[in-house]
């Protein structure tokens, strides 16, 4: 093992930032490297992290010990199967792994054979189109319509009317979403409570890493359009220890398990979309990376030296391994462009980031540009995620949601209920 290493982190949002200044304050860094774009402590490379040749040559020239894909697209489209040639560590899990999160029918039957809880489905195509509209006759609202492959967090639909639900079934399958909607799922809606549990996996072994639950509904008191997160909390109040040993025995051993005895050997993050219906868990997703904003909310509750962990996933040595957690609360708050979760206006310029953090709180760059003289403009959706800590949540959210008030943009938006709807704190 070297004692320090150069990695390269691929991706560009608030998740990739938090997981960076994690990067920068191991010991083990010996530098960072950050693709297409870099924070304050990080070298920029300008390669698009779907370039597959271009992130092979950049860790030849720049002897990268340890790349880290951050977002589904690379990993889904099989970069660490490509990257295996080069000898480098790559943490995350290989083409056929990936299945799980870029094929949502592959996920889903996987659950039914390994008997995972999952809401009940029908699988849809043109050829089917008929019975898929049957299916949905025979269903409660409201009605779930998700696009088989990766849709850029736009590929689930929850829709009230039957009429609506047929309507948009019958789009999806005609293109709605291009390939990604070929193949449809309709889902069985539950209404339940969420929560995303992360796994660093290496084939064998695995730790958890904190618990956290996303807010993906647009605005404030949880309506308007599903989002890919608007902000995120760890720990999550109905989370105990009775719900997560069931977790552990009806989700997580069988999908490591199933993952063996189909032969694919996964090292990497593996995130489970979780509901509590009754007290049971009930799987709504895989997602073979970590989440965002979920990782901007887990990552300052982790105690140590994370790259140590990256390095288990690569090196089958996660079981060695401890992870603990500060016994504290993290709310995460995210700051949206006009137009969010639509098509979005790019090039308003953003002030009052010292501001935030002069209050204590983290600000983690998204998607965001500079200029030469210094200046921070917006540059695509989810622009800044503001974190706070405290010993309560009440207090962690009261503080992040005044940090995202100091932050302004033209057109600037943030959820000012993240993490108080919370009743009381729990300790995973
Ligand atoms: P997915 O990409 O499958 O996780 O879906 C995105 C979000 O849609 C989930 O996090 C839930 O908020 C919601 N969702 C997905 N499937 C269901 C379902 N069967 N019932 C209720 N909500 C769902
Ligand atoms: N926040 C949801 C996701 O990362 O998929």
């Amino acid at each position: 093992m070297k004692e320090r290493i150069k990695i390269l982190l691929l991706g560009k949002g608030g998740r990739e930032s938090a997981l960076a200044r994690k990067i920068l304050e191991s010991p083990r860094t010996e530098r960072l490297y950050m693709a297409p774009a870099a924070i304050e402590g990080a070298e920029a490379v300008a390669v698009d992290p779907l370039n597959f040749q271009g992130v092979a040559d950049a860790v030849e020239k720049l002897e990268i010990d340890m790349v880290v894909p951050v977002g589904a697209a690379p990993i889904v489209a099989g970069i660490t199967d490509w990257l295996e040639e080069t000898g480098v560590k790559v943490i995350a899990p290989s083409e056929a792994c990936a299945r799980l999160e870029g094929s949502k029918e592959f996920a889903k039957e996987f659950m039914a054979d390994n008997a995972i809880p999952t809401a009940r489905f029908m699988t849809v195509t043109s050829d089917t189109l008929e019975e898929g509209l049957s299916f949905l006759d025979s269903l409660r609202p409201p009605y779930v319509l998700k696009a088989d492959g990766l849709a850029m967090g736009k590929g689930v639909l929850i829709i009230n009317s039957l009429a609506d639900a047929k309507d948009t079934l019958t789009d999806m399958i005609e293109g709605m979403f291009d390939e990604a909607s070929e193949t449809v799922l309709i889902e069985e809606y539950i209404d339940g409570r969420e929560c995303t549990v992360t796994l660093a996996v290496d084939g064998e072994d695995w730790l958890m890493l904190p618990v956290a639950h996303d807010y993906k509904r647009n605005l404030s008191g949880n309506i308007g359009p599903n989002t890919p997160g608007m902000g995120s909390v760890s720990p999550v109040s109905f989370v105990d220890a009775d719900f997560m040993d069931k977790v552990k025995k009806r989700v997580i051993r069988p999908t490591l398990r199933g993952l063996k005895e189909a032969q694919l050997d996964y090292r990497g993050f593996l995130y489970l979309g979780l509901m509590e219906l009754d007290g049971e868990p009930v799987l709504v997703e895989y997602n073979v990376r970590l989440g965002d904003p979920e990782t901007q909310a887990i990552l300052p509750r982790i105690k140590g030296d994370f790259v140590d962990i990256l390095e288990g996933i690569a090196d089958r040595t996660v079981g060695l391994k401890k992870i603990q957690f500060y016994p504290i609360a993290c709310a995460a708050v995210v700051l949206t462009a006009e137009g969010f979760p639509g098509t979005v206006r790019r090039g308003d310029i953003v002030t009052g980031i010292l501001e935030a953090e002069a209050e204590g709180c983290k600000v983690y760059p998204g998607q965001l540009s500079y200029d030469d003289n210094g200046k921070i403009y917006t540059d695509g959706g989810r622009v800044l995620t503001v974190t706070a800590t405290a010993p309560t949540m009440a207090e962690a959210a009261a503080k992040a949601t005044s940090g995202a008030s100091a932050i302004v943009f033209d057109g600037a938006y943030f959820r000012d209920d993240i993490g108080r709807d919370v009743e009381e704190d729990a300790a995973i």
